[in-house]
């Protein structure tokens, strides 16, 4: 055998080099796994556990466009936010004909995965489409774990809030106002029309809908789930029970009308920061933010949080979570996905610090940065 040929057999049989250890985060570009692999995790959330990050997402398939799921939830795990080591599948979709609600060719997507301290369960929820039927089904969806990598156990799903009215729902919008199913589309009256229960009364007996989401666990342990409900016009924001795997039929609006979704959550010095996107999609648009002192809103609009060019693409990016980063208070990440519809598996992640200034969030664009960003002096977080 020849000296080159030996050579490259050898190479073959060790598989695809290690990827080089990576020290900063490159927003947009490839992101290696430990084999090398471009991380497979696409509208993403990220868990805390135990002095390791795990980071859970839509696997896709290479070649295949659409969003079909084939194979289920990827995980990964890593200390230090830039190398990710490959965790398998977490939760995988049953086999196609098995009349499972997650088989072969449902919808599953923006998997987030919160730990439930008085269970000690791993509870991960994501938005679930039922195979061949569009986006229409819109549910929500819980399967848990004894492990944070799983495998998971699926549950069941939900449209949630069903027989339930939102806070603050008045009496005299229970009832259809006579005419309300005519009012022509995106005039005041049909604004005030959503904003008093139009959509909320039509799925009231069969549960709300429920699309794009994000779970976010407050302080107290208390924990909510946010999704872009009433056909992605208004954000339904709605408690969870102590075991985090159902609904206590405590929910509200938020910004009706608004047609926000790819919701993502944080609190800052006592305040909710909850990031959108408009509904274009996986094209990208500019992102929104809101804030409110308490969960339960009032949520005010504070405009588009990115500055500089490419702000009005949210960097061609959509939010999916913002991670408080572990240890360094008042460091958050937006996470976002630069969707790739003619070959998903190709999307990239858009990893960047997110900033506070005069208490507004802030994201501004870097082709390169470390968790260095944070240690500089920052305006504190009660401004
Ligand atoms: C976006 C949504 C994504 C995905 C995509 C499919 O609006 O945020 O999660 O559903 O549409 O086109």
């Amino acid at each position: 055998m020849k000296k080159p040929f030996l050579f490259a057999v050898l190479l073959a049989l060790a598989g695809p080099a290690a990827a080089q250890k990576l020290t900063a985060f490159h927003p947009g570009a490839v992101w290696p796994d430990n084999h090398g692999t471009h991380l497979n995790a696409h509208g993403a959330g990220v868990l805390f556990d135990k002095g390791r990050y795990y980071l859970f997402g839509e696997h896709k398939i290479a070649g295949l466009t659409g969003n079909r799921a084939q194979v289920g939830v990827h995980c990964y795990s890593s200390r230090d936010l830039y190398n990710w080591r490959d965790e398998g599948i977490a939760l995988a979709v049953a086999p196609a004909g098995s009349g499972s609600e997650i088989e072969q060719g449902c919808v599953l997507e923006r998997p987030k995965v919160v730990f439930n301290k008085k269970t000690g369960q791993y509870v991960m929820w994501f938005h679930l489409e039922l195979k061949g039927r569009g986006y229409a089904a819109a549910r929500t969806a819980v399967a848990v774990s004894g492990k944070a990598t799983g495998p998971y156990r699926y549950v069941r799903s939900y449209r949630p809030g069903a027989g339930q009215w939102p806070l603050g729902f008045q009496e005299a919008w229970k009832q259809p106002l006579p005419g309300e199913k005519d009012l022509k589309w995106w005039t005041p009256d049909w604004y005030r029309a959503v904003a008093e229960g139009l959509f909320v009364r039509r799925d009231f007996a069969q549960g709300q809908m429920a699309r794009d989401m994000t779970i976010f666990v407050d302080d107290d342990g208390k924990a909510y789930h946010v999704s872009a409900s009433e056909d992605n016009l208004t954000l339904h924001l709605a408690e969870l029970t102590t075991d985090y795997q159902d609904f206590t039929g405590r929910w509200n609006t938020i910004a009706p009308a608004g047609h926000n979704e790819a919701p993502a959550l944080c609190k800052r010095g006592g305040k909710y920061y909850l990031l959108t996107s408009g509904c274009t999609g996986w094209a990208p648009n500019a992102a929104r933010s809101f804030v409110a002192s308490s969960i339960w809103g009032p949520w005010q609009a504070l405009g588009n949080p990115a500055v500089g060019p490419d702000a009005d693409s949210t960097f061609h990016s959509q939010s999916t979570a913002i991670l408080p980063v572990a240890g360094r208070p008042d460091a958050f990440l937006f996470m976002a996905d630069r969707w790739v519809p003619k070959n998903p598996i190709d999307g990239r992640y858009i990893w960047l610090p997110l900033t506070f200034e005069d208490g507004r969030p802030r994201l501004r664009w870097a082709d390169t940065w470390t968790l260095g960003v944070f240690d500089q002096p920052r305006p504190a977080a009660t401004q």
